[in-house]
């Protein structure tokens, strides 16, 4: 167990999502924003000047805030770079002292996760996935009732995140399967699935049998003749170890009516809950389904009465108080095992065997 900060000094790498970082981290009275990183020199500017950091502050390379890390009493870095980077550039951090709190995906695949979570044990440094959907407050007084055992023993779930169009740019990295792992999937699919399973109880995932499509957008990019060569929409089934199963569908395009339609249903031998967005926006609404004195009782659940800080003020805490994340590496494992796999069944076209 990594021993207890009594103070955080933070560097965020990777400003685009990095920013909701940065605010997470100033918000936090113990905890100072040490430094940033982007090989974007305007993106870099506009940062430093909102957070008040002078040019000794601010890096353009992974590489040069490294070597400065000691000199500016660094303990932890958020990374917050395309996909490609999470486990390269975390496995340094980790390797320079640094504890981490990793975007989601964890990283491209499985091994990779694997390898992060190895440096993270012999660096004896905490090692967090910005797990987004986990932390809401919503979400939190879910688990909460989860863990109280209203459900019982859950058997099924459902999950998905759709966009009608929320395809991304043409010719980035997120359309790019070298750089990003994959499209919605491991994009939007990775939230829906840790939501999920998180409400589970997490799970080991044992097969998955998967489709993916790519209709709608590879025909636009090559309109454009921009590359985009990852999938418009995934469909999985998913099987747990002790019979508990799941459904995921995931889509950045498709005629499916909605521009933004999220919902997770977690059913339970006693009780189920729904969990969905309002509006096509990111407003959520949620209910918890049982049976009390021979009816079926309906509850709305607002949000949590205990605290339910941001992702980056739980990081922070959780080095103070020298104990894991609410969003430990070992569950971001687990995600990226599914993915993996979706992505592998939807290749071969048959269900497959996790190992
Ligand atoms: N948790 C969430 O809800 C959430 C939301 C959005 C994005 N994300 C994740 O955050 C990560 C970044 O996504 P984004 O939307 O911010 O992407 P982005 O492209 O907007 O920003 C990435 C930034 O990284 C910089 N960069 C790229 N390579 C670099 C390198 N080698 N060294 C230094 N800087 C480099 C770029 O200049 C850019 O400013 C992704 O993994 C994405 O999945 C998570």
């Amino acid at each position: 167990m990594p021993v207890r900060l009594r103070h955080v000094n933070v560097a965020v790498i990777g400003l685009g999502m990095g920013g909701a970082h940065l605010k997470g981290y100033a918000a936090h009275p113990a905890c100072t924003i040490a430094a940033i990183c982007d090989a974007d020199r305007k993106r870099l500017a506009a940062k430093g000047a909102e957070y008040g950091l002078d040019a000794s502050r601010c890096f353009t390379s992974t590489d040069a805030l490294f070597k400065a890390a000691r000199g500016l009493g660094l303990d932890a870095v958020s990374v917050v770079l395309p996909n490609t980077f999470h486990a390269p550039v975390t496995i340094r951090a980790l390797r320079c002292g640094l504890h981490v709190l990793c975007e989601k995906p964890m990283a491209m695949n499985a091994t990779q996760a694997r390898q992060m979570i190895a440096a993270a044990r012999k660096a004896r440094k905490t090692l967090g996935i910005n797990l987004s959907f986990r932390f809401l407050p919503q979400v939190r007084a879910l688990k909460d009732i989860v863990d109280s055992g209203k459900l019982g023993r859950v058997y099924y779930a459902h999950t998905r995140w759709w966009r009608q169009r929320g395809l991304p740019g043409f010719g980035g990295w997120f359309g790019t399967k070298r750089l990003s792992g994959g499209g919605p999937v491991i994009d939007l699919g990775v939230h829906r699935m840790d939501l999920a399973m998180w409400l589970m109880g997490h799970p080991q995932p044992v097969t998955v049998s998967a489709a993916a499509y790519d209709p709608i957008g590879s025909r636009l990019a090559r309109a454009e003749r921009k590359t985009f060569d990852v999938e418009d929409l995934g469909a999985a089934f998913v099987r747990f170890e002790g019979g508990a199963t799941l459904t995921l569908e995931a889509s950045w395009a498709g005629f499916s009516g909605k521009n933004e339609d999220m919902v997770t249903e977690v059913l339970g031998e006693r009780g189920g809950i729904v969990q969905r967005n309002l509006n096509e926006g990111y407003e959520f609404e949620a209910r918890v389904f049982s049976e009390e004195g021979g009816s079926l009782v309906e509850t709305l659940v607002r949000q949590r009465l205990a605290p339910a800080p941001s992702p980056y003020g739980e990081f922070v805490d959780a080095l103070l108080e020298g104990r894991p994340p609410l969003a430990p590496a070992e569950d971001g494992l687990k995600v990226q095992q599914v993915l993996d796999a979706v992505y592998l069944s939807a290749r071969l076209g048959r269900e497959v065997r996790i190992k």
